[in-house]
């Protein structure tokens, strides 16, 4: 039989013109098209079944389920088929009831979907999300930056470092440890960033041109100066006039095996030395907060601390 005759026969069925008006807009499953219709699912399976053999249905598995909706693409004939179809369903009397179940049916789905966020409303930026990470926010955020020139002090093996070089014109990285400036190093070069730079010095003293810097970072770094207020002054002399100094620290605590554990010198800061420091070394328009509180104990707390040259 020629592919006309058979769509003509398939959709010579009051039923399969029900189906087709109701996938005009929506997929849906069988077990969504038996709840509209009110029909048996063996029956809906069968009429689906032809339709897609006359190819003005297709499907779409998802999971364990099958969604069907009406062909895209297909060509003259059999896309005036379906619009003769759809026209030809408006005249059965279960139209309007199929209409109106229908509007039920996926009104129902759209709120499933919200089922999971309204549950976790209030708790949401505490859970796990998926692909949702700091890392992430952290990449997004970089996109903001204009390109600077970065001198990262204290810069360990340069996890933040690396993340600014993918958008800052350079970084600078500095380090007292041989070690840790070797390794960094190697690591910059081997992922291509040829604008990070690692240096072997000591951030009391860093080995940078004086008013070369668009922005000084001390992540966890300023607790193992030896004397903080040296290194915020050191930290003054690099910057160009109007550049920035950006501190992340923890605030002050009282977890004295910090120093052993962590090699740390100085047990947090308080935000009023950090503050008194900062304006010491020439910095102007201070900010400083308390930015995150871990979770556990010692519930070390995170300082976020910035200025102005
Ligand atoms: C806790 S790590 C922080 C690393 C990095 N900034 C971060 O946030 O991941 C501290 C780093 O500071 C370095 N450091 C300690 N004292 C220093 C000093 N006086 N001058 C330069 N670097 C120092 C250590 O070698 C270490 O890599």
């Amino acid at each position: 039989m020629s592919s006309t005759l058979k769509s003509l026969r398939v959709l010579s069925d009051p039923t399969r013109l029900r189906i087709v008006a109701l996938l005009e807009r929506d997929e849906l499953s069988v077990n969504e098209l038996q709840e509209i219709t009110r029909l048996g699912q063996s029956r809906i399976s069968t009429h689906l079944g032809l339709l897609l053999d006359c190819a003005l249905v297709q499907a779409r598995r998802d999971g364990k389920r099958t969604f069907y909706k009406l062909s895209r693409n297909v060509e003259g004939a059999t896309q005036e088929f379906i619009q003769l179809a759809i026209r030809g369903a408006k005249e059965l009397p279960e139209h309007s009831g199929d209409q109106i179940n229908l509007k039920r049916v996926t009104a129902r789905r759209r709120e499933q979907a919200q089922v999971y966020f309204n549950q976790i409303a209030g708790r949401f930026d505490r859970v796990y999300g998926p692909g949702r990470s700091w890392q992430a926010f952290g990449h997004l955020l970089l996109r903001i930056l204009p390109p600077l020139v970065v001198a990262d002090l204290g810069a360990g093996e340069g996890l933040l470092s690396e993340l600014l070089a993918r958008r800052c014109k350079k970084v600078i990285a500095v380090d007292n440890s041989k070690k840790i400036v070797a390794f960094g190093a190697a690591k910059a070069k081997k992922n291509g960033l040829k604008n990070l730079e690692f240096r072997l010095g000591d951030l009391q003293s860093p080995p940078v041109e004086p008013n070369s810097i668009d922005l000084v970072i001390l992540s966890q770094a300023l607790h193992h100066a030896e004397v903080p207020a040296k290194a915020l002054a050191a930290a003054h002399k690099i910057l160009r006039r109007g550049g920035q100094i950006l501190i992340l620290d923890l605030l002050m605590h009282h977890f004295e095996r910090a120093r052993e554990l962590y090699g740390d010198r100085w047990l947090g800061f308080a935000e009023s030395d950090l503050h008194r420091w900062l304006e010491n070394a020439g910095f102007k328009k201070n900010e400083i907060s308390v930015v995150a509180r871990e979770e556990q104990p010692p519930h070390f707390q995170t300082i976020l601390a910035g200025g102005e040259k």
